[in-house]
């Protein structure tokens, strides 16, 4: 294998792609013609964090205990959202702290009770899985769900995830891709996407 050849004829090194923060697998930066193929973002391979977000103004403390937030009469497309909570070098964490809030299909959040609220512990493998449903849009906001992320004695990271394709991710200030949801399927009635939280 050859290592690749700059503009100038000259051959760049493994060492200087990383440099440039081009560590693509070399048959990728290599493959004639073809665009590469994205990698499929792990998100602690990178040794960033999950960025953090306003909490905005609509946090109530102590939601109960539940992986599921429907119920009866929350109406709206059910979502299913699954994922782990790892650190940067990529260790799951077990029994992390997962607490959601988001407001209903209507845009509507429960500012009396704890509808559509509610949190959880990742279980032995840093696993969360969450059951919703799709949170509706508001004036000013783009699609997105309310998340406070905690390991067993470390700090309370506070952030939201957003849907791609969304319209209103262009015009929302405070939308971030990096917390976009991936692998997300749609089908009728039914919302499935991933998400892995990184904590320091
Ligand atoms: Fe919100």
């Amino acid at each position: 294998l050859t290592s690749g050849t700059g503009d100038d004829g000259t051959s760049l090194s493994r060492k200087r792609l990383l440099e440039l923060g081009l560590a693509l697998p070399l048959p990728l930066l290599l493959g004639a013609g073809a665009a590469p193929a994205l990698a499929a973002t792990p998100a602690c391979d990178d040794g960033d964090e999950t960025p953090e977000q306003t909490e905005g103004p609509y946090y109530t403390p102590s939601s109960p205990r539940r992986r599921s937030l429907l119920a009866a009469g929350v109406p709206g497309t059910t979502l299913v959202v699954t994922g782990h909570v790892l650190r940067t070098d990529c260790r799951p964490v077990r029994r992390a702290l997962i607490d959601v809030w988001q407001c209903d299909a209507a845009g509507v959040y429960d500012n009396d009770g704890y509808r559509l609220r509610g949190h959880q512990l990742t279980d032995a493998q840093g696993r969360w899985r969450l059951t919703t449903v799709v949170p509706g849009v508001y004036p000013g906001r783009t699609r997105h769900i309310h998340v406070k992320v905690q390991r067993p004695g470390g700090t309370v990271l506070t952030t939201q995830l957003y849907f791609p394709g969304e319209r209103g991710n262009r015009s929302d200030r405070i939308f971030d891709p990096e917390l976009l949801v991936r692998r997300v399927r749609k089908a009728p009635g039914r919302w499935t996407a991933q998400f892995d939280f990184v904590l320091a």
